[in-house]
């Protein structure tokens, strides 16, 4: 965050993560909350007036406050499950501002979201659509359903977040769509207002974020010669972030591909961007508890956080740009920056050259927005760390930390 927020002078941003460290303690996620309407406007402005409605995917990040400050921007939203949905509501989005998304929606899933009459249900195949229509037909209502399409392009991200190939799980294929738009037609519960698709997260080239885009927009149109005239195409999310330095779409460039792929049909063009929007605006606040070096092998950085604050480096051997707060004097060496967690993929870098630091030190890790409180759980009774919010050279404390009580209280011995 602090170096994507040219706003906030190093020194300024230092200052307040020390302090924020001594008043919230460590692990300790730290959001700024000008990161994120900068690059909510950035898509919205890219837009240029073409129709469009922008679904923050709450999975990513769905702290209270968070998904607040989307909502204010003029967010909608994009829940992948039903307490997303209830989060969403809760924060003021109305049910037709929320599409739900969802590979395995169980039957009280689909009954709440075909009663809350949301913007779209996202079908993920034909079975659902049968449960859905057969919901929706016992409530004597018609559910608004958008089919996800599957579209067989590989998003070259890592394997374990693409999701628009023929072997993942997602979706329904795209040749397979026509059937199915007909026979969601035909149904009394249901009424096809879109297409969707979302081929995977953290995709770094444009051109399969394009051909997707272009694929459902010619599904719309055979689809529209034949009658059924669909309201909007969802392209998904996965616009990736440079966690590296290494180079990635503009987001600006991504908007106008998808709007130059739609223009010609005319179609309201809906995108669930959620790591774009929040990634970089987050770090990750952790003190080192530990120095160790093996004779002849490895330095060993421990610090106070792991595999239960941020999943990605276990996940996905994911590279997450690592700082001392305060430089020191001392020799540089290669470590590895490892968590408390006993698993031995609770590491967050390996044989990394990094600054010297000692005991107590603070580090920073960044571009924790997306993905990191969202994943992070409670493995070795390790209570939830506090989230807070930095706004200009204000911050507040937007989730405390949870007390070893709360973790244990839905519990009997
Ligand atoms: C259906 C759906 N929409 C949107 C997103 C958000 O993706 P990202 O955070 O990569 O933009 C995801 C995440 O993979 C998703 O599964």
């Amino acid at each position: 965050m602090a170096a994507t927020t040219p706003s906030t002078p190093p020194q300024v941003r230092a200052a307040q993560f020390r302090a924020i460290a001594a008043a919230a303690a460590t692990p300790c996620y730290v959001y700024d909350a000008g990161a994120i309407r900068a690059a909510y406007t950035t898509l919205d402005r890219a837009f240029d007036g073409y129709p469009h409605a922008i679904h923050y995917a709450l999975k990513a990040n769905s702290s209270l406050a968070v998904v607040r400050l989307l909502h204010s921007l003029g967010s909608h939203a994009d829940a992948n499950s039903l307490g997303e949905v209830d989060v969403a509501l809760r924060l003021g989005f109305r049910p037709d501002q929320i599409v739900f998304t969802g590979v395995g929606k169980s039957a009280a899933e689909i009954d709440r979201a075909v009663s809350l009459g949301l913007l779209a249900i996202n079908v993920e195949s034909p079975g659902e659509l049968d449960r859905i229509d057969q919901r929706a037909v016992a409530q004597q209502v018609k559910a608004r359903v958008a089919l996800r399409v599957n579209p067989d392009i590989d998003a070259r991200s890592h394997p374990h977040i693409s999701t628009g190939l023929k072997s993942n799980k997602f979706g329904v294929p795209i040749d397979e769509a026509p059937a199915l738009f007909r026979e969601m037609s035909s149904r009394r519960g249901l009424v096809p207002v879109g297409a969707h698709v979302h081929i995977g997260s953290q995709i770094t080239t444009l051109d399969p974020l394009h051909k997707a885009a272009q694929a459902v927009v010619a599904l719309a149109q055979a689809l529209r010669e034949e009658g059924i005239a669909l309201q909007h195409l969802d392209m998904g999310g996965g616009l990736g972030i440079s966690y590296d330095g290494a180079p990635v779409v503009d987001p600006a460039e991504y908007v106008r591909a998808l709007v130059a792929a739609t223009r010609g049909s005319g179609l309201k063009v809906a995108i669930e961007p959620g790591r774009v929007l929040v990634g970089p605006a987050g770090v990750l606040l952790t003190r080192v508890v530990d120095v160790k070096q093996f004779p002849g092998a490895k330095r060993f950085v421990v610090v106070d956080a792991g595999m239960t604050e941020l999943m990605r480096p276990a996940l996905y051997n994911a590279y997450h740009r690592i700082e001392p707060l305060a430089r020191r004097d001392g020799p540089e060496a290669t470590v590895d920056i490892v968590g408390p967690i006993c698993e031995s993929t609770d590491a967050y870098a390996r044989d990394r050259v990094f600054p010297h630091v000692e005991v107590d030190d603070l580090l920073v890790v960044y571009d924790v927005g997306a993905y990191g409180a969202a994943m992070g759980h409670t493995y070795l009774r390790r209570p939830l760390p506090p989230e807070v919010m930095i706004d200009g050279d204000q911050w507040r404390i937007i989730r405390r930390r949870q007390t070893l009580d709360e973790l244990l209280a839905l519990e009997t011995e």
